[in-house]
């Protein structure tokens, strides 16, 4: 039997020290590199933070899966046993330019089902995180469950970049949810605006393409208040795959799909 209360435990102190590197690491200089476009950056600390968790895990449970962004886990094509899914640092954009607004990320999977999830803030010292069944806390207080929600009141996590034309959706298509709603917000750091929706300081997140890491720990933590998260046109996400991500809270999720969201289906 898995002992879900030590691995938490684990994960716990481990998120802290990594947090505490991370710190450590603003006094020295940055190595930035970019991957996959100019904007798309990696830096030493995504790197060797990625690093730090995988041997800790193989050291203490040398028969879980790793899937990292940095790609120092396992090559994982299936969600069989226990995978854990790291995104070292979500926002290095906004670590490199800030210092701020950035987060650890991860999510622990059990075929295929979400048990723990964890998103540190690491400059507020926030860790949003929950076991899946036994309820979600930011640090050590419970949060509550995620209310219904209503358009004209809410406030939407949404980057300007969709709302103007752009390859992988009709920009035309969002116009009028940010009209409708009270507010639009960008964190930068998809993993932060997943934890908003949970601790309720955003009512829903939409964007266009992430990566499993990018929203493996998020999901664990939001369904277990009630929220949902699914692709743009409402099907479940696939943890080994990119795609869009809607989050919200429960009826605010379908009220968007059906007036806003359908001609994505
Ligand atoms: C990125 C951030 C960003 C989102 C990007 C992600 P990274 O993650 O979450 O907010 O818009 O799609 O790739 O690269 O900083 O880990
Ligand atoms: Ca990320
Ligand atoms: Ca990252």
């Amino acid at each position: 039997m898995t002992n879900w209360t030590e691995i938490h435990e684990h994960v716990q102190h481990w998120i802290r020290e990594a947090g505490q590197r991370i710190k450590q690491s603003f006094s020295t200089t940055l190595h930035v590199q970019s991957k996959s476009n100019r904007n798309d950056l990696v830096t030493n600390i995504d790197r060797e933070t990625e690093q730090y968790f995988i041997q800790r895990i193989r050291d203490t449970y040398p028969t879980h899966t790793i899937l990292g962004e940095e790609g120092f886990g396992d090559d994982v094509n299936s969600l069989d046993g226990i995978v854990w899914i790291i995104d070292p640092i979500d926002g290095t954009m906004n670590f490199v330019h800030q210092q701020r607004n950035f987060a650890i990320s991860i999510g622990i999977y059990e075929d295929g089902k979400g048990k723990l999830g964890y998103i540190y803030d690491v400059v507020h010292e926030e860790l949003y995180w929950a076991q899946s069944g036994k309820g979600a806390f930011l640090n050590d207080q419970p949060l509550p469950p995620l209310e219904e929600g209503h358009v004209e009141d809410a406030v939407i996590a949404l980057n300007a970049t969709w709302v103007k034309p752009n390859k992988r959706i009709d920009h035309q298509l969002l116009i009028p949810l940010v009209q409708d709603v009270r507010g639009t917000r960008s964190y930068g750091s998809a993993a932060i605006e997943m934890a908003y929706v949970a601790a309720g300081r955003l009512d829903a997140y939409i964007t266009m393409r992430l990566s499993p890491w990018d929203f493996a720990a998020g999901k664990i933590i939001v369904e277990e208040l009630g929220g949902k998260m699914t692709k743009l046109n409402g099907e479940p996400l696939n943890l080994l795959e990119k795609s869009s991500v809607f989050v919200s809270k429960p009826g605010l999720h379908e009220k968007i799909l059906t007036k806003y969201l359908h001609a994505l289906k």
